[in-house]
């Protein structure tokens, strides 16, 4: 039986991923700063019909130790891990980057950045000398060289996850692991992020010309999660890039706007 450790998994999109990798048959590591709602993401993903087992370790992805003893418990309980998911990811506060305090900066490329290469470098370890797995990183507004105002340091830091995610794969290939390293992007998600600004709940109301674009190219974590995965599941190519949001899905959308009645903000 494969088994999935996804950091940030108490809620969102870490949460609807680990509901389709339990419909999949996998055991399932649950992982989050937050407590509570970790435990009861646990409760809730324990409900669900599935042939693998559910648990549940406390993680800070700025925090090395916290890793390492994340893939540890994991390993333990079921002996191997298959896919590793670094999800945990926040959001900035809605300012110019020149606004932002240095505690604000320092937080943001801890969790989006410092988080991501600490799992992926105790996957990478882990995988390596357990001779297979698979390791994702998500991306995010920023990855491909977009630019929106107030959005530049979250942006700064998901370019360099993109950046490191693609030069990891080549790593990995050069060091001739059998370990397979891929990027997930999953285009704008209605979830908490948006309105949270560094992990605090509903701290920011979004523009009315972004809530716009957002109810046009916006989607829920449940449909992006089943997409992503499906080819998660299927992938077996190292550099994968599982996109959500083409370009050509974009243009469709933009084209359909004047039919679109969807509003998430209402
Ligand atoms: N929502 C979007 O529009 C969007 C778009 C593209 C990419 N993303 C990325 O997708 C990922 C998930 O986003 P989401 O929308 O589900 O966000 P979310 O805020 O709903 O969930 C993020 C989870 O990460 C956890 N977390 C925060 N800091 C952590 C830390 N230091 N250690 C461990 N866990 C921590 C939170 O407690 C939360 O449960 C993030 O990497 C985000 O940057 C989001």
């Amino acid at each position: 039986m494969k088994t999935v450790v996804i950091t940030g998994s108490a809620r969102g999109l870490g949460f609807e991923m680990a509901k389709n990798f339990r419909a999949h048959g996998f055991n399932v590591v649950l992982s989050d700063i937050n407590e509570q709602n970790l435990a009861n993401a646990k409760v809730e993903l324990s409900k669900m019909e599935g042939a693998g087992e559910v648990a549940s370790v406390v993680c800070n992805v700025c925090d090395l130790n916290q890793v390492e003893n994340l893939w540890a418990q994991a390993f333990a309980q079921f002996g191997s891990v298959d896919v590793w998911i670094n999800n945990a990811g926040v959001n900035q506060p809605p300012k110019h980057a020149w606004d932002l305090t240095e505690k604000e900066i320092d937080f943001l490329i801890n969790v989006d950045l410092k988080g991501t290469i600490n799992g992926s470098n105790v996957a990478m370890r882990g995988m390596a000398k357990q001779g297979f797995g698979a390791i994702y990183n998500v991306e995010g507004f920023g990855s491909n060289d977009a630019y929106q105002e107030n959005l530049v340091m979250y942006g700064t830091t998901k370019r360099a996850v993109t950046y490191f995610t693609t030069a990891l794969a080549k790593e990995a290939k050069i060091a001739g692991h059998n370990v397979i390293v891929g990027k997930l992007s999953p285009g704008i998600m209605i979830t908490d992020f948006l309105t949270s600004s560094n992990g605090q709940d509903g701290t920011s109301e979004l523009p009315e010309k972004v809530k716009k674009v957002y109810n046009i190219l916006g989607d829920y974590p449940d449909v992006i999660a089943k997409f992503l995965v499906k080819k998660m599941v299927k992938n077996t190519k190292n550099n994968a890039h599982i996109q959500w949001l083409t370009n050509g899905k974009a243009f469709c959308r933009f084209m359909g706007a004047g039919f679109n009645k969807r509003n998430f903000f209402e």
